[in-house]
């Protein structure tokens, strides 16, 4: 058996300090209606809490490496530990994997490999907004979340709905679609933790309820500050959580509700 990770729980979030991988085997088969991964993105440098996040007393210090030697190196990182938490989903599950252009690409191909490529449900584009311009490309302004089905037609999916912004529809909601624009979370954002790379609220649960049924259990297994986590409570799904870093498990220890 593997040993089993430092845990907290209420009753509707459990939080591990431990590696994706650890946490894996431990988890009942078919227990989670959701997986969402946020994983490092390969970005080839460190992410810290913003020195002026601190001042503004929202958050301890955080940081989390995010490098590997290649993007093969990086792929086999994830591989492994997909392959490690797909026998702990329902059949009715999907699985969102949430990354840039730097890995989309990779992401891609190592989903159609373990899934096979008709398992393929939306390739969401999150168009955030800020950031700055560069002269010799267009601004990168979104990141990939790539959706995948344990069994393509089983998944669970109930549309969100989004306020329209066509002239005709004004005021009215319509069925969101594949770019989600939510803007990123700024400077003064109340949800704002310090946590580097931290989501907004608004996306996580835009995907959690479209993908997760009512009463079901989401799974982040890179949840750094808990967003999911927190996104989950709100709407009354049960959410389990990990994170290599102790620090990123206190944050989201704080965030998440207790009992
Ligand atoms: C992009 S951040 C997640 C941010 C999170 N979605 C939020 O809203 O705060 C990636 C996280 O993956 C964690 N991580 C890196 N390697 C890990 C591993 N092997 N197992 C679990 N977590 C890991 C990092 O510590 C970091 O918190």
């Amino acid at each position: 058996m593997p040993a089993r990770p430092a845990t907290t729980s209420t009753p509707t979030s459990t939080l591990h300090t431990t590696d994706w991988l650890t946490l894996a085997p431990t988890l009942p088969r078919y227990s989670i209606d959701f997986l969402y991964a946020d994983p490092p993105f390969n970005t080839g440098k460190s992410h810290s809490t913003p020195p002026n996040a601190t001042k503004a007393g929202r958050s301890a210090q955080a940081s989390y490496f995010d490098s590997w030697p290649t993007t093969a190196d990086y792929i086999s990182w994830l591989r492994a530990r997909l392959l490690a938490i797909i026998p702990a989903l329902k059949p009715t599950a999907s699985i969102a994997i949430h990354c840039d252009h730097r890995a989309s690409h990779h992401i891609r191909l190592l989903l159609d490999e373990l899934l096979t490529p008709d398992h393929f449900i939306n390739h969401l584009i999150w168009h955030y907004g800020l950031g700055g311009s560069s002269p010799r490309r267009f601004a990168r302004k979104h990141d990939d979340i790539l959706i995948y089905g344990i069994d393509p037609a089983k998944y669970y999916f109930k549309a969100p709905m989004v306020p329209a912004t066509s002239q005709r529809l004004k005021g009215k909601l319509k069925k969101a679609t594949d770019v989600l624009d939510i803007p990123a979370i700024n400077n003064m954002a109340r949800e704002r933790t310090g946590y580097p790379t931290q989501k907004p609220i608004e996306l996580l649960e835009l995907l959690i309820s479209a993908f997760c049924p009512p009463g079901g259990t989401v799974l982040d297994p890179c949840c750094g500050s808990g967003t999911t986590l927190l996104a989950a409570a709100n709407l009354g799904r049960a959410g389990i959580g990990c994170d290599i870093s102790p620090a990123a498990i206190g944050i989201a220890t704080k965030r998440v509700p207790k009992s």
